[in-house]
């Protein structure tokens, strides 16, 4: 009775019509906020948005397994259209953002993933971690003294700025505009701007599109460069049809958020989940064998990415419920994380969970990220650095602010503290 009494905190249906993906509870914690949904409603359709949202893992998964039925082609469309003074202002830049390679539909998809997909195989990734530990160790000598920093700003936003720069071989000497553009792109696909910030976030997104392609034609002079970008240029020449001209622009500017704010948000998410389980943080810092796990897990618990999309090619059903064709759906990959129907006491961390890695926040299926290794290994090394040398590292009292939108998530500001003098390596000088 109590399911169909209209009440907004009882009643599914009611739930359906209220659920806000751009503030309130679903910003803070998207598992908690769609746990009704999990248990009650797992397939639901949320007029405010205008999307079904799929909340349980199984769900999850199995959209994302069958890209055929539940196209990509929506994932980097924007949640929020565009106003008409908007497109003016996007179209005066020339802006033609198409398919990339996580918005392409089969065959082209597979065909572009393995032409290109050298550069993300493990072995082709060791080089790296000399980089990564070389930039963190240089970031914190920088502020180990001081006893208090923000540690998006201290490091976890430039770190994978620079390794994702290095990795696409991308001159990094513009670091100051691509934060401006970054949150505009996210703002852009994932926000709801007002009118007024539509025009505003138009003509930043406008002016990555141009500096995109400044950035392609720089390196185009320089045949021999290094870097997955680089080889994306060279593959561009030599099979045109796969590779083609719009996807090489419009991938110079989508990967350069696909690579870089989805691994800063993470590591930040990655710091506060651990520092909020003391117990956790103590045990790694005691047996640093067990950071893999704890990297898995913390990308479970707190994934930087919530939630993605699909958009049906037929009508279908998904968990008994209806859906038509072109029927665009918003899966929480968050909700899914937690859902206790796959891991036990999902809504509990645990660095010692024996199926962690199976979360989905790297997607799954053909799509699944390639950069995985990229990102886990940045977290790893972070942890391997922080947990040597400031193991006395405490979460500072604050409140934490998060930029609405649908999909990326991780706070803005990150206030960590420490007493300098209990440095451990300046005690053993
Ligand atoms: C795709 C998340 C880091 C490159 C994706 C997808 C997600 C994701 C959810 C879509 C998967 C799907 O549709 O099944 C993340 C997270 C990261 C991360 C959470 C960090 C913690 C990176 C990095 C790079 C990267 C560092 C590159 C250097 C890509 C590419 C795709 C992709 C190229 C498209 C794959 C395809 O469609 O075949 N990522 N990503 N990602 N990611 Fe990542």
């Amino acid at each position: 009775k109590a399911a169909q009494d209209g009440c907004p905190v009882t009643d599914p249906a009611a739930m359906a019509r209220a659920f806000d993906a751009f503030e309130g509870p679903y910003q803070l914690d998207p598992a908690e906020a769609l746990r009704w949904s999990r248990d009650q409603l797992p397939v639901f359709y949320s007029p405010k948005l205008g999307y079904w949202v799929v909340s349980r893992y199984d769900d999850i998964k199995a959209v994302f397994r069958d890209g055929i039925l539940f196209s990509p082609r929506n994932v980097l469309e924007k949640v929020t259209p565009a106003t008409p003074e908007a497109m003016e202002v996007l179209k005066s830049y020339g802006y033609a953002m198409n398919r990339t390679m996580v918005n392409e539909d089969e065959p082209a998809h597979m065909e572009r993933r393995r032409a290109l997909m050298d550069h993300f195989i493990p072995a082709n990734l060791e080089h790296h971690q000399e980089m990564v530990r070389r930039l963190t160790r240089e970031k914190m000598d920088a502020f180990i003294d001081q006893g208090r920093v923000d540690l998006v700003e201290a490091m976890l936003y430039e770190v994978p700025l620079n390794v994702a720069l290095h990795f696409l071989g991308v001159p990094e000497d513009e670091i100051a505009v691509l934060r401006t553009f970054s949150v505009a792109h996210s703002v852009n696909t994932w926000g709801k701007p007002t009118d007024d910030q539509q025009i505003a976030v138009a003509h930043d997104v406008g002016r990555f599109w141009e500096y995109a392609g400044k950035i392609i034609e720089k390196m185009k002079a320089e045949p021999e460069g290094t870097g997955w970008m680089h080889e994306t240029i060279r593959k561009n020449a030599e099979m045109p049809d796969v590779v083609t001209d719009s996807y090489v622009h419009s991938m110079m500017m989508a990967i350069i958020v696909a690579a870089h704010e989805t691994t800063s948000l993470a590591s930040v998410n990655m710091f506060k989940t651990l520092l909020s389980n003391r117990e956790a943080w103590d045990d790694i810092c005691a047996d640093p064998s067990l950071i893999p796990n704890a990297v898995e897990e913390c990308l479970r618990y707190a994934g930087s990415i919530v939630a993605w999309r699909r958009q049906t090619t037929a009508p279908t059903t998904l968990n008994g419920v209806d859906l038509p064709e072109g029927a665009k759906l918003l899966i929480v990959q968050a909700s899914g994380n937690q859902d206790e129907r796959h891991f036990e006491d999902g809504d509990k961390f645990d660095i010692y969970r024996d199926n962690a890695v199976d979360h989905l926040t790297f997607g799954y299926g053909s799509h699944q990220c390639m950069g995985k290794n990229i990102g886990r290994m940045e977290m790893r090394i972070f942890l391997e650095e922080f947990t040597r040398r400031l193991p006395h590292l405490r979460l500072a009292e604050q409140a934490f602010t998060y930029l609405p939108n649908t999909s990326f998530r991780g706070p803005d500001h990150l206030w960590v503290e420490w007493d300098p003098a209990l440095n451990p390596e300046r005690e053993h000088l």
